[in-house]
């Protein structure tokens, strides 16, 4: 055995590209620019609370954005997170450290707290996936493995970035249960559906795919 303890990242993830991040923040900002601009939306800003003034909500505003665009699989906080070196120990892990993937966004979605993208997960990108990722989260429900990666596009002021994938499964949750949307629409980008309380999500005519690096951050 070794003596040198391993070293834990803060988190593992696909990081995107430079060029996949700009190209992601772009479609991004057109969707929360397309939405905010619809009299469907404009009939729900109470939704928003306070953050509607008269002449309404600027989406891009509302929600900040910090640091390198990317798709969270495991968040060990450094090794402290129970079950963090099983996770580093995974072969997939090892085996595809500083490997590059490209990821395929599916949809884009918001939340009076948070703007994530929803990725849509290969076989192969399922074995970095921590196996009670969905569990953690929510404990009561039998979710699908991977349903919640996602990249956060940006969170409403004092909302933590681990929301992103909290809000997702509440979407993922409500399409298990056969929720019908509150209101549907086409728009450019593909299919929008409102599910009340603030939840808006676009379901892709066409994925988006970025270019990623599968690694660990070390902030
Ligand atoms: P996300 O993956 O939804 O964007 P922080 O800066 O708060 O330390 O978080 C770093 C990254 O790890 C963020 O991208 C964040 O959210 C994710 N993250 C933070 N805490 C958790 C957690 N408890 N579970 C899963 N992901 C987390």
């Amino acid at each position: 055995g070794s003596l040198e303890e391993a070293v834990y990242p803060l988190f593992y993830g696909w990081f995107l590209t430079h060029k996949s991040q700009s190209h992601t923040k772009e479609k991004g900002k057109k969707f929360l620019k397309t939405l905010g601009e619809l009299d469907e939306f404009k009939e729900h800003w109470d939704d928003f609370g306070g953050a509607a003034s008269e002449t309404g909500i600027n989406l891009e505003e509302y929600f900040e954005r910090k640091g390198i665009l990317h798709c969270t699989t495991e968040y060990s906080d450094y090794g402290k997170v129970k079950g963090a070196q099983e996770y580093a120990e995974l072969e997939a892990v090892k085996k595809f450290y500083s490997t590059a993937f490209c990821l395929q966004i599916s949809g884009f979605f918001i939340t009076p707290r948070t703007a994530g993208a929803r990725v849509q997960l290969t076989d192969k990108q399922l074995e970095l996936w921590p196996a009670d990722s969905e569990k953690e989260a929510m404990p009561s429900e039998e979710l699908p493995h991977g349903s919640r990666a996602h990249i956060t596009l940006g969170c409403a002021k004092d909302v933590e970035p681990k929301q992103t994938g909290l809000d997702l499964l509440e979407f993922v949750k409500l399409e298990k249960e056969g929720q019908q949307a509150l209101a549907e629409k086409d728009i450019d980008q593909g299919k929008l559906r409102y599910f009340g309380k603030g939840m808006w999500m676009l379901e892709l005519y066409e994925n988006v795919t970025v270019k990623t690096i599968f690694g660990g951050f070390y902030p």
